[in-house]
Parts: structure tokens; C-alpha cells; sequence
């Protein structure tokens, strides 16, 4: 290389330099424009973005349900249901307790085992099973055709037999729930009464 082509050189990076330069000067020391370039600035705005969604979905805010407080509230009701299904368990029928516990681990239960798919999510009946609801029986009202129908089901029309998917003190607790927190509960959409008039 001769000295003209590194003086030449030189030359246009001092140009390229000052091109670049900002006008930030500290203390002599000068400060070049040199951006990142635009995938790196993407991928940086983009986590930005992603932790504030990543905050508010996580940590909520008063009103998402996911705020402590609402948090703390879901524990405590979930820990009252479990304290209600255990008194139901050691009581069996329940008849000498808070209806609205009854009632509120009646729903769980009526819930986590499926009997919705089959007769609704307020036991109003749909096309499949009867409405829980009204005060027509095909089954019989008495606890113990409740608790019957339930235990053994009835295959042939559809209606599952729970004697193995629970124990005798659940159905017990779903046949008191269904007596006192279902019959005459008014749903939306009730499905047309069958059977026999309850008259007990
Ligand atoms: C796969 C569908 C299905 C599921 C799941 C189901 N049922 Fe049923 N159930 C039926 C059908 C269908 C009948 C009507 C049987 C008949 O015609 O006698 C019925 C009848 C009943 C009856 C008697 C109603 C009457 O008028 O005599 C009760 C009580 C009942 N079910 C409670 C429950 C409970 C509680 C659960 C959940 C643990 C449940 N069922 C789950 C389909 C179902």
C-alpha cells in the first residue's frame, strides 16, 4: 500500500466520521450517530410491549381477577366449599347445615362431575337429561328415589350411574343439593316438566 492510498483512506474515514458525528461533545470526546440496527430495535420494543401485557396478565389489576385481593378471595371461597363438602361427608345428609354451603359445594360437585352435560348448568334440563329444577319427577322425589337414580343411574334412557365414580356421601350431598338448592331455583331456559308432580 503506498502512503497516497492510507492518506486517501484516511481521509474518507475522517469524512464518514463527521458525517456520523452528533453534536454531542464531552469534554473533546465526540459522540457518533451509529443506531441499532432495525431487527435488534424491533426485538427491543417487542419485549417492552411483551412485559406489559406479561404485567397486567400476571399480576392484574383490580377487576381482572388476578389482583391479590381477588385472589385471596377465590382461595377463601374455594377453602369454604372444601370445608362444606367435608361437614357434608361427616354429616351425610346435611340437614343441619348452612344451606348455603350445601348449596355452594352442591354446585361444585354438581360441577366437577359432569352432571351439567346432561342437565345444564343450572339444572334447567336439556335435550339430553330432565330439569332438575321443576317439580315433576320420572324418577320419584323422595331422597331416597334421588339418591336411587343417581346411585344406579338408569343406562337404558341415558342417565350415568355414579355408585362407582362416587362415594355413597356425595350422592347423599348432591341428592340434598339438588332438593334444595335446584327445585324451584327458576333457571333461564327450563326444559318442559316429565313425569309425575311431586306432592309431598
Ligand atoms: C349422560 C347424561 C347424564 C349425566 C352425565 C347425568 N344425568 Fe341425570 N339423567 C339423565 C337422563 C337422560 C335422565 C332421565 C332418565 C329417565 O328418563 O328416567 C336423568 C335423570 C336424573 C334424575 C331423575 C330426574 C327425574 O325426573 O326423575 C336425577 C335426580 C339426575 N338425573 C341427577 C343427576 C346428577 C346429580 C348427575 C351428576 C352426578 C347426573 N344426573 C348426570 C342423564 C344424565
Amino acid at each position: 500500500m503506498t502512503q497516497e492510498t492510507i492518506n486517501s483512506e484516511e481521509k474518507s474515514n475522517k469524512g464518514d466520521i463527521e458525517e456520523h458525528q452528533t453534536n454531542h461533545d464531552y469534554d473533546g470526546i465526540k459522540e457518533l450517530n451509529n443506531p441499532a440496527p432495525f431487527w435488534i430495535a424491533l426485538i427491543f420494543i417487542i419485549t417492552i410491549v411483551f412485559s406489559m401485557v406479561y404485567t397486567i396478565h400476571n399480576f392484574g389489576f383490580p377487576g381482572n381477577g388476578r389482583d391479590q385481593v381477588s385472589e385471596y378471595e377465590t382461595k377463601v371461597e374455594a377453602f369454604e366449599i372444601k370445608k362444606a363438602e367435608m361437614r357434608m361427608a361427616a354429616m351425610g345428609d346435611g340437614a343441619e347445615l348452612d344451606p348455603v354451603l350445601v348449596i355452594k359445594a352442591g354446585t361444585k360437585l354438581y360441577t366437577d362431575k359432569g352432571c351439567t352435560v346432561c342437565h345444564g348448568n343450572q339444572g334447567e334440563g336439556n335435550n339430553i337429561g330432565p330439569n332438575l329444577t321443576d317439580n315433576n319427577w320420572i324418577n320419584g322425589c323422595s331422597m331416597d328415589n334421588i339418591i336411587e337414580i343417581i346411585t344406579e343411574g338408569k343406562p337404558q334412557k341415558g342417565m350415568t350411574p355414579y355408585k362407582s365414580i362416587m362415594t355413597e356421601d356425595q350422592i347423599k350431598h348432591l341428592a340434598t343439593f339438588i332438593k334444595q338448592g335446584l327445585v324451584g331455583s327458576n333457571p333461564n331456559n327450563p326444559k318442559a316438566p316429565q313425569g309425575e308432580e311431586c306432592t309431598d
